[in-house]
């Protein structure tokens, strides 16, 4: 098959996943709209069809919380068999609900990244005056009802907040809760997937336990802070957040907005990011938790996202490169491993090479580390898993995750991401340009 083709397949993709209002991440497992899927999916429209895109961004953020929150999911009154159903976050306890029915926790802040990386290539200032107020307000909404010490960094309350739900990263914090009473319920996500790709059922009731918290608390943001059992300064969303203000800040200097407040966030999280998650002994980020004041020390894929933000020293990064992702015994291919990357090393006890986060190749993972490695000027290496990223989707098609042995489809079939990011990666150069200046 030729490029062109795997080009015209994941366009139908996106289109066959499209419901009018919103893109499925998953025609099946995935029925409503979810926070960063989205922000990839309008990445990938915004290559055949900018309006459309648009109207994805516009659909999210019809889902924003009066207080600023974006929700990691909207529901948009769509009927499905999804579990947690809409009704089951009781958000309408919050007096910041909105209209349309929606989770109660984030995602990672991709949005701001996305739009502004659309308007570098086209232009569109009349749609950049219309979102900016929302995605400043999201912004504003993470760096307050989020922060919880003089780190400034910003927490997480729940694992779907990381993205990385099943992530070995929260396997103690969540063995430490023991549920009183769990509201009953009934798991959807193994009746289109494997239960041997999907989380075990300990995680899962937890999941569903911290969820009964937060709507028992009504969503003020204060009370969550005090107490909910999971709470996390996690890599992986502090990176994100960090590359999402500067691009907010591009975005508000392309439309005359001023920019202390968005600088003095940066400034906050430039300055305590390396204190907070640099392991200088390991040379690896670890994720903080604040319940116990200890770092979680578990080697994944999220260590690389501080290169996607520029945080790393020129000397972190390699480090990084050299003794982790070029590893055969963590990240790299060997063994019985033959794809770039894993999204945990393999030398962790809790990897897995099909199982949700455990290990599998993520394409959103190999898109961040691509970004990263160009940034630190790896352009060569960046290549080489860029190949093997497009090579992994063309033999095993547009799945949401891929056996790290074998290469072999796991997850969800017509994953909306992994064909957004397959018309990203088609790209030519994918040299953004944008270099890393820091001092070593
Ligand atoms: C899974 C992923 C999450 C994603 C969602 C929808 O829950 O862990 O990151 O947003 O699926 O695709």
């Amino acid at each position: 098959m030729t490029t062109t083709s795997l080009i015209d397949r994941a366009i139908s993709v996106l289109r066959s996943n499209d419901t009018g209002i919103f893109t499925k991440p998953g025609p099946h497992q995935y029925p409503h709209q979810w926070n960063w899927d989205s922000a990839l999916i309008a990445l990938g429209l915004s290559h055949f069809d900018l309006a459309r895109a648009q109207l994805e961004i516009r659909a999210l953020l019809s889902g924003q919380w009066q207080d600023g929150m974006l929700p990691h999911v909207v529901y948009h009154h769509v009927p499905s068999d999804y579990f947690p159903p809409a009704g089951f976050w009781q958000i309408e306890g919050s007096p910041h609900a909105p209209g349309v029915p929606t989770s109660g926790i984030t995602q990672p802040p991709l949005l701001a990244t996305v739009i502004s990386r659309m308007n570098s290539r086209t232009p569109m200032p009349d749609f950049i005056n219309e979102v900016y107020p929302a995605l400043l307000r999201w912004h504003r909404w993470l760096h307050t009802a989020r922060v919880v010490d003089r780190s400034s960094l910003v927490c997480i309350l729940h694992p779907w907040e990381s993205g990385t739900d099943d992530s070995p990263r929260w396997l103690n914090i969540l063995a430490t809760i023991q549920p009183e009473l769990l509201p009953e319920f009934q798991r959807g996500d193994t009746k289109y997937v494997p239960a041997t790709e999907r989380p075990h059922r300990a995680e899962y009731e937890r999941f569903i336990y911290l969820i009964d918290i937060f709507r028992k608390l009504r969503y003020v943001p204060n009370d969550l802070l005090t107490h909910s059992p999971f709470l996390v300064q996690d890599i992986l969303f502090n990176a994100i957040l960090f590359r999402a203000d500067e691009d907010l800040r591009a975005l508000a200097v392309s439309v005359g907005q001023p920019t202390d407040e968005i600088d003095d966030w940066l400034g906050r999280i430039r300055l305590n990011f390396n204190a907070r998650f640099w392991n200088d002994e390991l040379g690896l980020y670890y994720d903080y938790d604040v319940r116990s004041g200890e770092p979680i020390r578990v080697n994944t894929a999220a260590t690389f996202l501080p290169l996607f933000a520029g945080l790393p020293s020129r000397r972190q990064a390699q480090r990084l490169v050299e003794e982790h992702l070029l590893n055969p015994d963590e990240y790299a291919p060997g063994g019985d491993v033959r794809h770039w990357v894993t999204t945990t090393a393999k030398a962790e006890p809790a990897w897995e090479p099909r199982r949700y986060w455990r290990g599998p190749v993520w394409i959103i993972m190999n898109w961040f580390l691509i970004e990263g490695l160009h940034r630190y000027g790896y352009d060569d290496l960046a290549e080489i898993i860029r190949q093997d990223t497009l090579d992994l989707i063309e033999a095993g098609g547009f799945r949401e995750y891929y056996d790290a042995h074998d290469g072999s489809g796991c997850g969800s079939a017509g994953f909306s991401w992994s064909a957004a990011l397959t018309l990203e990666l088609s790209r030519e150069s994918q040299n953004t340009g944008n270099r890393w200046l820091g001092n070593d």
